[in-house]
């Protein structure tokens, strides 16, 4: 390691930090990775990444970032971290440099008023986050509602879809190509809608008044905004996403969801529900969910089993913890709300997917 030189991450580095996360984590056929690598650091609402390049002579050989990312819990609005790509040249793995570029970003993140620090480690990584001491909620609880039972038990019969369900939620399309100039417009104009727009404003700010520690809106999940969700889902051009609005009389539902073609079967991924406290709300969130998943042909829709709307679960069975794998560290000791077990949060599959 005496040979390393560890700097801040820089758009000039931007190149080379693609060419090695091409040749460390996503492969020859990541379509654009320039273009979802500036998605994700430069143009996310939450703000820029913090990140750091290992030099070897002239070659960087690692990189380091992690997102800005906005929760909200206990009534707060919370300034967090979300490590994402780590990637070392294989030719300087297993020799500490995951864990001491990892480290040393923890500090300016805390200084600079971050509370704490979540990701979705694979295989690889996980032993490590597990030896820096990250907490580990572990795989997200999944619920699953089969559509077409018929259809689905010839195709792939009972036991193997439990098998199929959840596996690679967060990552890349899931054991589908990625395309790169996938094209979410319709998404984006309808979260242009005014009647959406008033309605994520009014569901962001019942996220932040305070509420009792004991319901759902006191635990974790990513905080609601206009700009958040017009780049999470309408401006992604690498993973397809469906929505659809309801409403009647003051209650109204926004529901968005990501397909994947899984064992032959169309699987519609729940990532993102808004909707305002209230039954009239929950039972919009049901009816939503129901045409959007018949708009789209699916065969079984998929959701979190932490989810902040209940009612509208109805129908929709547990299959245990079948999604990705979390891990968090804490930075501020201040916190009425525990991240380290899924108790302490209210996620959906939107708020851990992507990157
Ligand atoms: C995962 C990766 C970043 C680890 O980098 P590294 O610099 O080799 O890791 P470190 O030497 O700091 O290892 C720290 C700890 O992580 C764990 N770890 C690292 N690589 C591991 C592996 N291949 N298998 C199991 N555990 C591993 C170990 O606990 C290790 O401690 P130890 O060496 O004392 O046993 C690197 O292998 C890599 O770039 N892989 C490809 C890209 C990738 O998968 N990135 C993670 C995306 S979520």
């Amino acid at each position: 390691m005496a040979d390393l030189e560890i700097h801040p991450l820089q758009r000039q580095d931007e190149a080379d930090v693609v060419e090695l996360m091409r040749l460390a984590l996503y492969g020859r056929d990541f379509p654009d990775l320039p273009g979802y690598w500036r998605w994700k650091h430069y143009d996310n609402p939450f703000g820029e990444s913090f990140g750091l390049v290992a030099r070897a002579g002239d070659q960087i050989v690692a990189v380091r970032a992690f997102m800005n990312w906005h929760l909200c819990g206990g009534g707060r609005l919370l300034r967090v971290g979300r490590a994402v790509d780590m990637a070392v040249h294989p030719e300087w793995r297993r020799r500490g440099v995951f864990e001491r570029m990892t480290l040393a970003l923890l500090e300016p993140m805390t200084a600079e008023g971050l509370v704490l620090t979540f990701n979705t480690p694979n295989a690889m990584s996980l032993a490590g986050y597990l030896k820096m001491g990250w907490a580990h909620p572990g795989r997200l609880p999944l619920r699953v509602k089969i559509r077409r039972p018929l259809r689905t038990t010839v195709r792939v019969g009972r036991t193997l879809l439990t098998r199929v369900i959840g596996g690679g939620v967060s990552q890349g399309g899931g054991g589908q190509a990625l395309q790169g100039n996938v094209d979410n417009s319709r998404v984006l104009r309808l979260l242009r809608d005014p009647a959406v727009v008033e309605l994520v404003q009014r569901a962001r700010e019942a996220q932040l008044v305070a509420i009792s520690p004991r319901s759902t809106a006191f635990r974790l999940r990513t905080a609601l905004g206009q700009e958040y969700l017009e780049w999470h889902y309408g401006k992604n051009r690498w993973y397809p996403y469906a929505a659809t609005y309801e409403a009647q009389g003051p209650a109204a539902a926004l529901v968005i969801g990501r397909l994947r073609q899984r064992a032959g079967l169309v699987e519609l991924l729940l990532t993102e529900v808004v909707t305002c406290p209230g039954r009239r709300g929950r039972a919009l969130v049901a009816r939503a969910a129901a045409r959007l998943a018949r708009e789209t042909r699916a065969d079984y829709l998929v959701t979190s089993a932490l989810g902040g709307t209940p009612g509208a679960l109805r129908g929709y069975i547990p299959v245990g913890r079948r999604g990705v794998d979390v891990t968090v560290r804490l930075l501020e000791s201040t916190l009425t709300v525990d991240p380290s077990t899924w108790a302490g949060w209210a996620a959906g599959i939107g708020d851990f997917e992507l990157f």
